[in-house]
C-alpha cells in the first residue's frame, strides 16, 4: 500500500514538474518574443530619428539656396536702385520671381511628404476624362520641351471612360512625370504621354529616351530625396521629392506606380488608377 502512494506520489511530482516546465518554458518564449518586439521598437525609433537627422538638413539646404537669391537680388535693389539699368532691374526681379515660385514649390512638396507619412494626405475626387488632363499636360509643357528641342507628344488613342479621381493631383504626378523626362532627355529627344484603358483600370505612361537609371538606382528612387547617380550635371538639379509624392498621390487612389526601362534607351513611368 506503501509502495502504491509512493508511486502514486512520484508520478504526480513528475505531472508537477512537467506543468512547471510548460510553464516556465512559455514564459520565456513570450519573454523571447517581448525582447524581439522591444528590439524591433527600438531599431525602428533609430530609424526615424535617424531619417529625422538627414531630413532636416535637406530641408534647410533646399529653403536656404532660394531664399538667399531673394535676399541678394532684394538687397541690390534697394541699395542700388539709381545705378541699375532697367533691364538689370528686370533681370532682378525675375530672379526674385523664380527663385520664390522654386520655394513655394518646395514648400509645398515638403507639406505634402509631411501630410503623405503623418497619414493625413487626402485627395478630393471626381468625375472626369483623364484624357483632357493628359492634353492640358502636355500643352503646359510645350513651350519648355521646344525650347529644349525635345519632342513631346500625347497620342492618347482608343476609348477611355470616364471616373473618378482628383484632377489636381493627378496633373501633379504628370507635371513631375512629364517635367523629368524632358530634363533627362538630351537634344532631340523624345516624351511620349499616354493613356490606356484595361480590366478594370485605366494606365497612364510617360516614356522618354533619355540617359535612363542604373539598375543599382532602382529600387531607391520612389525614396524621397534620392537622386540617380549617373546624372551629374544633366538637366536642373531637383529636391528629390517628385517621385515620393507622386507614389503617394497614386496609392491615395487606390492605385499603383511603377518605372521599367525604355527600350532601346531611356524610362518608361507608369501609373495605373482603378477606375471608380
Ligand atoms: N525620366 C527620368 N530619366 C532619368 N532619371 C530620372 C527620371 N525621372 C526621375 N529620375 C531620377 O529620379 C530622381 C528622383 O526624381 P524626383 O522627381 O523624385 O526628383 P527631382 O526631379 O530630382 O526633384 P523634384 O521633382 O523634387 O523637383 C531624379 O533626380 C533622377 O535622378
Ligand atoms: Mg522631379
Amino acid at each position: 500500500m506503501q509502495d502504491y502512494i509512493l508511486n502514486i506520489l512520484v508520478i504526480f511530482e513528475s505531472i508537477l514538474l512537467l506543468v512547471i516546465s510548460l510553464i516556465l518554458f512559455s514564459k520565456t518564449r513570450d519573454l523571447t518574443k517581448l525582447k524581439k518586439y522591444e528590439e524591433a521598437f527600438i531599431e525602428e525609433q533609430a530609424k526615424k530619428h535617424s531619417e529625422q537627422n538627414e531630413f532636416f538638413p535637406m530641408v534647410i539646404h533646399e529653403l536656404r539656396s532660394p531664399l538667399s537669391v531673394i535676399s541678394g537680388a532684394a538687397d541690390l535693389l534697394i541699395k542700388t536702385t539709381d545705378e541699375l539699368s532697367a533691364e538689370q532691374i528686370h533681370t532682378l526681379l525675375h530672379q526674385i520671381k523664380s527663385s520664390s515660385s522654386g520655394l513655394l514649390k518646395v514648400v509645398g512638396d515638403i507639406l505634402d511628404i509631411s501630410k503623405m507619412e503623418g497619414g493625413k494626405f487626402q485627395i478630393s475626387e471626381t468625375y472626369g476624362d483623364i484624357r483632357d488632363v493628359l492634353r492640358e499636360e502636355c500643352g503646359y509643357f510645350e513651350p519648355l520641351a521646344k525650347v529644349k528641342n525635345v519632342a513631346l507628344s500625347c497620342p492618347v488613342s482608343g476609348k477611355i471612360p470616364s471616373f473618378s479621381f482628383d484632377s489636381d493631383r493627378v496633373k501633379q504626378v504628370l507635371n513631375n512625370l512629364i517635367a523629368n523626362s524632358i530634363k533627362f532627355c538630351p537634344e532631340k529627344g523624345k516624351v511620349v504621354v499616354n493613356a490606356r484603358k484595361d480590366a478594370r483600370s485605366v494606365i497612364v505612361e510617360v516614356a522618354d529616351d533619355g540617359v535612363g537609371i542604373p539598375d543599382k538606382d532602382k529600387p531607391m528612387i520612389f525614396h524621397k530625396f534620392f537622386q540617380a547617380s549617373n546624372q551629374a550635371g544633366v538637366g536642373e538639379k531637383g529636391t528629390g521629392l517628385g517621385l515620393a509624392i507622386c507614389k503617394g498621390i497614386i496609392e491615395a487612389h487606390g492605385g499603383k506606380i511603377w518605372m521599367e526601362d525604355n527600350k532601346p534607351s531611356g524610362v518608361k513611368f507608369i501609373f495605373s488608377l482603378p477606375i471608380k
